[in-house]
């Protein structure tokens, strides 16, 4: 059988082994169990010590010659730094955001991401973003109000998100943030700086008594391009300081610290996830955008250069670690949080988020862009929203009108999809747009491919309100956005405390994949100076019951 912990012979001249370990047996461990507790208690060191022809771990630094009985002379091999949770990352992260890991749960519209999410995550130590779009500003702002009351601390963040449709919702949400004090902004969707954005983050902006420039108003830019994340990185354009200048909304001192602080105190790289995502690999991403910053801070030389973290498939210690190791100053989830029992999402949801495969998520038509073809990642087990909104897209691209749709193509998408007639349907599209937004609806009525449009949107914005309220009937038309990381995640928490959807928390997830990205960075480190560890060693898998 092969020994739990062994050693490679071949690394003989590393210069560590010169240094001879001191100690008694007693101190050595080379059983599985000793060798997972010694590796999970992240705050001690550990040697690796040859001993009669075996490998062992001690925590015993083996310095002094021991005089006392059984003392014995052995070879050192290899040696593993504590690795609190904490350390990961980048301090500096921590530092602004007051928390104490670097981690933070994205964003998920419609409040998925909800109160109960942001505060739990707040209050121990991490970051949560509030999952403010597709919300009215008055539900944003009694949110942010009840955060407030429970996080004084500021250690939060409230999403930003882009509305091309609706610049002035923007606009209005921008002066909300102000007036409540809100201090952190996720910002995503933009493919360029806003008006909104700019008045965000200058105004801001101060002079301190010393002389430096104080950053009040902090932006964490979530982005999938080097271009954007360019304009990111820059400090706010002229135009845009120069408007709000004559608008009266910030002063000339902030207009011109504006031109010293980059838009951006953090870009999240945004990979495959769930919702709007570009697919693309977060392995090709981090280096991309990491050089990227390198050439922006070398030609602006900020005081304080720009945070580069990961989103985007991150579930499981492997992938933090993975992140960590590629210079990600912090990492963020969205998925695996919105099967959560914080979560703002219907129970039936989050069931079938609980039993999702990496494989059942697929790109489908979004709500927001369904004219432009810009698609979203949704869950497709267990519901039939994809392929029907495929088949709206498909339609909306064939026909010109309403009315050129032929009969029976028109009674099936009323019967299967719309289970309305859609007459009816556009009656209460008429009826929301001219609250909401009238000039959209002058615009249809001018134009009836955009009339078509607004008619088949209906279907495409309801059925993520009925994901989170659990409308029921209409559980086959849930559009549930999700990524691959929710079905690793079920394959890492199988036969774990975690499997049950009911003990999903988010703290103790943040908290299982942080511990278990430790433990598996002190495996490697082991492994790269020559240590062999038993194959069932080399993963962290969260405990049968919650201890
Ligand atoms: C249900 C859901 C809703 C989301 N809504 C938003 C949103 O409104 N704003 C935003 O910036 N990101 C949103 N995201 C993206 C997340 O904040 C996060 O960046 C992403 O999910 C990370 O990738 P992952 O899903 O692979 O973990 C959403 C993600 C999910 C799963």
């Amino acid at each position: 059988m092969q020994p739990v912990i062994n050693y490679t012979q071949n690394q003989n001249e590393q210069p560590l082994h010169q240094i001879p370990w001191f100690g008694i047996p007693d101190h050595l461990k080379n059983t599985k169990k000793d060798i997972l507790q010694l590796l999970l208690n992240f705050n001690q060191p550990n040697w690796a010590v040859s001993h009669d022809s075996q490998t062992y771990l001690s925590t015993q630094n083996g310095i002094n010659p021991t005089n006392s009985n059984g003392g014995i002379q052995s070879q050192r091999i290899a040696y593993v730094p504590p690795m609190p949770l904490e350390s990961f990352g980048d301090p500096t992260f921590m530092q602004t955001y007051g928390t104490r890991y670097a981690y933070y749960a994205g964003a998920m519209a419609n409040g998925i991401a909800s109160v109960d999410m942001v505060v739990a995550l707040g209050k121990a130590g991490f970051l949560g973003s509030f999952g403010s779009a597709g919300l009215s500003p008055a539900r944003i702002e009694s949110a942010i109000h009840s955060i407030q009351q429970s996080l004084p601390n500021h250690n939060f963040a409230i999403n930003l998100i882009h509305s091309p449709n609706e610049p002035l919702l923007e606009r209005h949400l921008a002066e909300l943030y102000l007036k409540m004090g809100v201090q952190v902004i996720e910002a995503s969707a933009y493919m360029d700086l806003t008006y909104a954005l700019v008045h965000f983050r200058v105004a801001g902006l101060s002079r301190t008594p010393t002389g430096d420039i104080h950053i009040q108003n902090h932006i964490i830019a979530k982005i999938s391009r080097k271009e954007v994340a360019r304009k990111f990185m820059l400090p706010a354009p002229d135009d845009l300081l120069n408007q709000l200048l004559a608008d009266g909304k910030i002063t000339h001192q902030q207009a011109e610290l504006a031109k010293f602080v980059p838009m951006a105190d953090d870009i999240t790289v945004e990979a495959d996830s769930g919702g709007h995502t570009d697919n693309r690999p977060l392995v090709a991403l981090i280096p991309t955008m990491l050089s990227v910053r390198d050439e922006i801070q070398a030609q602006m030389q900020y005081l304080q250069s720009i945070r580069v973290g990961a989103g985007g498939g991150i579930s499981t210690p492997s992938s933090a670690l993975a992140a960590f190791m590629m210079g990600a100053a912090y990492v963020v989830t969205g998925s695996i949080n919105q099967a959560c029992v914080e979560a703002g999402a219907s129970e039936h949801t989050r069931r079938l988020l609980s039993q999702a495969d990496m494989a059942d998520v697929i790109m489908a038509p979004a709500a927001d862009m369904f004219e432009m073809g810009v698609r979203v990642q949704v869950l497709k087990r267990g519901t039939m929203f994809a392929m029907r909104a495929s088949r709206l897209y498909e339609i909306y691209s064939k026909y010109n009108s309403l009315e050129e749709i032929p009969a029976p193509e028109r009674e099936k998408i009323e019967k299967t999809i719309f289970k309305r007639n859609l007459d009816e349907i556009w009656e209460e599209t008429q009826a929301f747009f001219e609250d909401r937004d009238p000039k959209n609806l002058e615009r249809a009525y001018q134009d009836p491919h955009h009339k078509l449009a607004l008619i088949f949107r209906w279907y495409l914005g309801l059925s993520s309100r009925w994901s989170v309220v659990g409308e029921t009937g209409r559980e086959m038309d849930y559009q549930i956005w999700c990524g691959p990381a929710m079905g690793a995640f079920n394959q890492w928490v199988r036969g774990s405390f975690l499997e049950p959807m009911e003990n999903r928390r988010v703290v103790d997830i943040a908290k299982q994949i942080l511990m278990g990205a430790a433990y598996q960075a002190r495996v490697r480190s082991l492994v790269n100076q020559g240590v062999v560890l038993s194959d069932d060693l080399h993963l962290y898998y969260p405990p049968d019951n919650q201890e």
